[in-house]
């Protein structure tokens, strides 16, 4: 039994989770796989008539009730200073210590790719360090508001950090077949962080002789992700880097709507959710693309052992794709429950 708790959110959150529940539930009554499930209220509206975000209790519950948690977005336009998405979203992934934000990279067809002479395999995976860099909330700022403000917020490397995500890295390569690992970094700039990047990587790289590496800036690292995506495989980088790699990523391969992310510490505790956030101008409109929040429920599937059924959903995905069933962001005029209800029949239709 996998145990997943759904924390809907705000914005589209609710709209594409109500799919990917509808797709879990699909995949649970074909046999292939059995779930339970518990929704959270946590989100915006939640904080605005309870002042809680994210209480002790609910974190408790979550992290010890649950093998998974599906989240669908946080960001509320009546919550200026997004107070209770860094609770939730950043609290989760700190407090449970996710570390690894896996976020892969696919071209599904050429026609989603907005590069000319696409029809290139594009099939890379993004490893993005989650705990620590530039997104620890460390700084502060001194004669706030004044011309003479000075800001300041700390980026910061441990070895510790580095090695375990840089190894992860590495063994997911060596378990998936891939051949090469490419570290992005900046220590031509920031030499004192990207350096300890630097050493630690080629520590790891040498445990794996049989997995080539290499070492990149990551302005020459984007430049290349676009002339010549189809060379990368495993991408491992830090937290800031990673976030701006992995849209970019998405791009490259379908944009927002279809891009899948995983958080997770392979000894424990695991948040999946779309890459996209809330998207409040989309709210009540029906087109928001639910096929990012459905493949992050096939990541969870595919983390939590059930490897036959997640690939069953990935493949719905690609079968819906052929069909152009799709939502307005990929040329379609599908509306998100009917993109949702497809998928969900053909994983019953494929028995
Ligand atoms: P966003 O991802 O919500 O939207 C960016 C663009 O992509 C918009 O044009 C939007 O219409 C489009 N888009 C997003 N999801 C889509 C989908 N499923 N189907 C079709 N089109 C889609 O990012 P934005 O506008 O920067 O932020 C909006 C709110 O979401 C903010 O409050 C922000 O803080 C929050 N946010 C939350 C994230 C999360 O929960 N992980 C991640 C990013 C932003
Ligand atoms: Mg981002």
């Amino acid at each position: 039994m996998i145990r997943i708790a759904l924390i809907p959110g705000d914005g589209i959150g609710p709209d594409v989770l109500r799919e990917a529940r509808r797709v879990l539930d699909a995949v649970a009554a074909a046999g292939l796989a059995e779930l339970s499930f518990e929704e959270f209220p946590h989100g915006a509206d939640h904080y605005l008539a309870t002042g809680e975000t994210l209480g002790e209790s609910t974190f408790v519950s979550l992290r010890d009730d649950f093998d998974a948690i599906l989240l669908g977005a946080v960001g509320d336009p009546r919550v200026p200073d997004n107070r209770h998405a860094r609770d939730i979203l950043l609290g989760l992934r700190f407090r449970l210590d996710l570390f690894i934000n896996f976020r892969p990279a696919r071209l599904r067809s050429p026609r989603l790719s907005p590069l000319a002479g696409a029809d290139r395999p594009v099939d890379f995976v993004i490893f993005r360090e989650n705990t620590e860099g530039m997104y620890s909330g460390a700084g502060g700022t001194i004669r706030a508001g004044t011309p003479n403000e000075v800001a300041v917020s700390e980026c910061f490397a441990t070895h510790f950090g580095v090695e375990r995500i840089v190894r992860a890295a590495f063994e997911y390569a060596q378990h998936t077949g891939r051949t090469r690992v490419t570290l992005g970094d900046k220590a031509n700039a920031i030499p004192h962080v990207y350096g300890l990047w630097r050493r630690v990587f080629d520590q790891v790289a040498e445990e794996y002789p049989d997995i080539e590496s290499e070492k990149r800036y990551v302005d020459a690292l984007v430049m290349d992700l676009v002339r010549r995506p189809e060379r990368f495989s495993v991408i491992v980088t830090d937290n800031l880097l990673g976030d701006i790699l992995s849209d970019l990523a998405a791009e490259l391969v379908g944009g927002m709507g279809l891009a899948p992310s995983a958080n997770y510490n392979p000894d424990g505790g695991a948040l999946y959710e779309p890459v996209h956030g809330s998207a409040p101008e989309l709210v009540g409109t029906g087109t928001a693309n639910p096929m990012g929040a459905i493949l992050s429920a096939a990541l969870l599937l595919e983390h939590a052992g059930a490897t036959d059924a997640s690939a069953r959903v990935d493949a719905a995905v690609d079968a819906a794709l052929d069909a152009g069933v799709e939502t307005a962001d990929l040329g379609g005029t599908s509306t998100t429950e009917e993109v949702g209800e497809w998928i969900a029949g053909r994983i019953a239709e494929d028995l």
